[in-house]
């Protein structure tokens, strides 16, 4: 049964909300753990569909998962029978790819079939299977499969022509126990890179510079086992600041590492907003109408393509002019058609998108594109006048954790319930109104 959100807009966000587990980077690191046959346990997984699908393809290929609670799981790599993941559902996320590092680095051959993963963009994998083929392996696609394999993997100098998170991530997984030493030049700098680094060093491997264009890596012979937790959210922390400014509320963030957050939060205050950095918290209130700015998505530690739309949807009710430059997806303003229908005033050239602030939003029915377009529409429907319902929330669950109980926890009235009961809607009216 497929579900939607229903929103009445119009509530500040208060209180206090906690943020989970790095999606993209327990994608990395669940597929890591398969390169040790010892146990490993790993915290603070985000119960997220994307995650879960990723788990039964471990699953799928013989090791044994044990989820002790929904936030941490153990991984026994030692029974994996197979090397070949195909499944329809593996088909639909973008982190399958790490099976391939992760099987090919441990097993010298592994058949993964395409990522799949949101539509915002052409999404290529070159750099990928040039990595791969520089470590000896040989890569071909037939079918819609990724087909690797080699005698033995060997340790290579490779420069990525562009700056890509799941390329360095696969390289970092394929060349820990490859013969001698890797270099990745122009390598992602994102926090979930660096936190799958410190997870593989942690079971034995020799990584070294994650964080900087130039990682390290020293072949080891094996990994080991480990017990880790995963950095929290940045995306997830970056759309509860920008619900909090939206909606003119006050919500402290916790669990967050306040430096993954930076780029947001100096575009928040710069348009105005108050953000107070704590150990491990952020606090983010504001009680008047934002300003405008230009915005240009870049690879950490530039303004993250993740917060795009959430931003943009922010700035579509801030005062002025604002430009929002898109650098790395071509197709991710695909919202923005949805939020004209609230009202707002956006035009999207080619990258960028010319955004008009308007006074406010009104509620309407619409569909979420894909997954961080989805969480800038709830963001809309809080701010907007009525009711809002958002279809296709299945893209939304693949990156945020009872998205809909930590908002209503905040004060907002937002409920999911089954597409086309409008018992349920008139339900939900009768309950806030
Ligand atoms: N690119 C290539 N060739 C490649 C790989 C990438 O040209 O072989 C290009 C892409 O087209 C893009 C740029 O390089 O223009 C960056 O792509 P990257 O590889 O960094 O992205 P990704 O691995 O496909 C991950 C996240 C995305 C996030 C981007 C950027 C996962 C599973 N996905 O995607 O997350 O937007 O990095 O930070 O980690 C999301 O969580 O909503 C999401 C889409």
């Amino acid at each position: 049964m497929e579900n939607q959100y229903i929103i009445k807009g119009g509530t500040p966000l208060h209180g206090e909300v906690t943020i989970g587990g790095a999606k993209n980077a327990a994608l990395g690191i669940l597929a890591a753990a398969i390169m040790t046959d010892d146990t490993v346990l790993i915290d603070n997984l985000p119960d997220v569909r994307d995650i879960n699908v990723l788990l039964e393809a471990i699953r799928g290929i013989g090791a044994t998962v044990e989820r002790i609670n929904p936030h941490t799981v153990k991984i026994n790599g030692s029974t994996i029978n197979d090397v070949t993941i195909d499944y329809d559902s593996i088909r639909k996320i973008r982190g399958s790819y790490y099976l391939l590092g992760a099987l090919l680095g441990k097993y010298n051959k592994a058949n993964v079939v395409l990522p799949g993963g949101c539509d915002i963009g052409s999404r290529p994998i070159d750099q990928h299977l040039k990595g791969f083929r520089a470590l000896g392996a040989t890569v071909n696609i037939e079918y819609g499969m990724i087909n690797a394999s080699a005698d033995k993997l060997i340790g290579k100098h490779i420069y990525f022509d562009v700056v890509t998170v799941g390329a360095t991530i696969n390289i970092m997984l394929a060349s820990c126990m490859a013969e001698g030493r890797t270099v990745i030049e122009n390598a992602a700098k994102e926090p979930h890179v660096v936190d799958v680094a410190n997870f593989l060093n942690s079971m034995g491997a020799n990584i070294k510079g994650a964080g900087t264009d130039k990682i390290r890596i020293n072949g080891v012979p094996r990994l080991h086992s480990s017990e880790y937790s995963i950095i929290p959210d940045q995306i997830e922390a970056g759309t509860f600041m920008v619900a909090a400014a939206a909606t003119k509320g006050d919500v402290l963030i916790k669990n967050v590492i306040p430096r993954h957050l930076e780029a947001i939060s100096v575009k928040l205050i710069e348009i105005g907003a108050t953000v107070e950095e704590f150990d491990d918290a952020v606090r983010v209130s504001c009680n008047n109408r934002l300003m405008h700015t230009q915005i240009k998505t870049l690879p950490y530690p530039g303004f993250p393509t993740d917060m795009q739309p959430q931003i943009s949807t922010l700035l579509a009710l801030s005062s002025g002019t604002s430009i929002v430059t898109e650098s790395l997806f071509e197709n991710r303003f695909k919202y923005v058609d949805e939020l004209s229908r609230m009202g707002a005033s956006i035009k999207v050239e080619g990258n960028v998108a010319i955004i008009e602030g308007v006074d406010g939003l009104t509620g309407a029915s619409i569909t979420a594109p894909d997954l961080r377009a989805g969480a800038a529409l709830v963001v809309a429907g809080l701010v907007a006048n009525g009711y809002t319902t958002i279809d296709s929330i299945q893209y939304i669950e693949r990156g945020y954790e009872n998205f809909e109980g930590k908002i209503t926890a905040l004060g907002a009235s937002m409920q999911k319930i089954p597409v086309d009961d409008e018992r349920a809607v008139q339900k939900f009216k009768l309950k806030v109104s």
